[in-house]
């Protein structure tokens, strides 16, 4: 039987074919959605949310107190398709009372298999050796040529020892690393032991550190925590890699470091833009790596956070448990 009243949901992007199909399978729900893998411009933004129950969105839609209100009333669930909410007003978002789901988990494997491929890209150079075998640079074999830092022996600094920065963890042990540090939250005790990973301060770990990974979210904490005078502490011997969000880091002075030879190398899977602009500084130097922010990008993570996405969604609309709701 057709049910009385059907929730307004709107989708912001095509999703992929798992969270599609539990979408179109809900009966009490009558789902719109931006059929496109391109963003959605805020006007059709807007329009589509105006009146919606339910709002299924990306980290690259600004959830705003201007698109809330534009929503109005009826708008009980967010669900965001990623791990990140800082694209999410939360103040404004906890006043209406509105429920949030997020997709935690389900990318810490792939997330941190792509922060272990960025560092061994950064660190080992190899764009700049690709690159060489098609341009004809590549004279012969040259003991001095292409050199880079490895991770036997080394030490490695991680910015919030969280899901994904454990993750990141243990898939480097076996490379050799001697030691871990980290900052952020502590962890439970069984997971320092695993690591026997060391808690210093933010300053102790950038000084301290072969290579630094940034895993922690973006918060007023740690917005441009690596600034200027982060990367001057560190050993000019130093990796940087962040898979967190661009406005971790101050990329003028990340620009400068690197241009001035204060750090090695780095590698960036997020930016502040993103897109970062083609004609970006930080795009002419040959020891920055830049990924377009692939994290979560294999086939089954992004399936499985599509579902995340739809099941949250439907469980807040349905007043039901979320699989994964975020606390406010
Ligand atoms: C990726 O950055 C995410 O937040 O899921």
């Amino acid at each position: 039987m057709r049910p009385v009243r059907l929730m307004k949901v709107f989708v912001t992007r095509r999703i992929p074919p798992e969270g599609r199909a539990a979408l179109a399978q809900a009966a009490d729900c009558e789902v719109e959605q931006w059929d496109s893998d391109e963003p959605i411009p805020r006007k059709e933004l807007e329009r589509g949310v105006a009146g919606a129950h339910g709002l299924l969105c990306l980290l690259s839609d600004c959830v705003d107190k201007k698109l809330l209100d534009t929503a109005g009333a009826n708008l009980k669930v967010i669900s965001t398709m990623s791990v990140g909410f800082d694209h999410l007003a939360m103040d404004e978002i906890k006043k209406r009372g509105i429920r949030v789901g997020y997709t935690p988990d389900v990318l810490t494997d792939a997330t941190a298999e792509l922060a272990v491929s960025l560092l061994l890209t950064t660190c080992r150079r190899l764009p700049e050796a690709i690159a060489e075998v098609k341009n004809g640079g590549w004279s012969s074999w040259k003991p001095l040529w292409l050199c880079g830092y490895g991770l036997t022996q080394s030490t490695v600094g991680i910015i919030g020892l969280g899901r994904i920065g454990q993750a990141i963890a243990r898939r480097l042990k076996p490379f050799g690393v001697q030691k871990f540090l980290y900052t952020g939250r502590q962890p439970r005790p069984q997971e320092a032991e695993e690591f026997q990973a060391e808690f210093v301060s933010t300053q102790e770990l950038a000084a301290k550190s072969d290579f630094v990974v940034v895993t922690c979210s973006l918060t007023p904490a740690t917005k441009l925590l690596c600034n200027k005078d982060f990367f001057q502490k560190m050993k000019k011997t130093a990796v940087f890699v962040n898979i967190s969000r661009g406005d971790v880091v101050n990329q003028d002075d990340l620009y400068e470091a690197l241009a001035t030879g204060q750090i090695a190398a780095a590698g960036l899977d997020v930016t502040t833009p993103e897109p970062l602009p083609t004609d970006h500084p930080l795009l002419t130097l040959k020891n920055c790596v830049i990924l377009p922010h692939i994290g979560s990008a294999t086939h089954g993570t992004r399936n499985t956070m599509s579902l995340l996405a739809a099941n949250n969604l439907l469980a807040g609309l349905r007043g039901e448990p979320m699989p994964k709701e975020l606390k406010l």
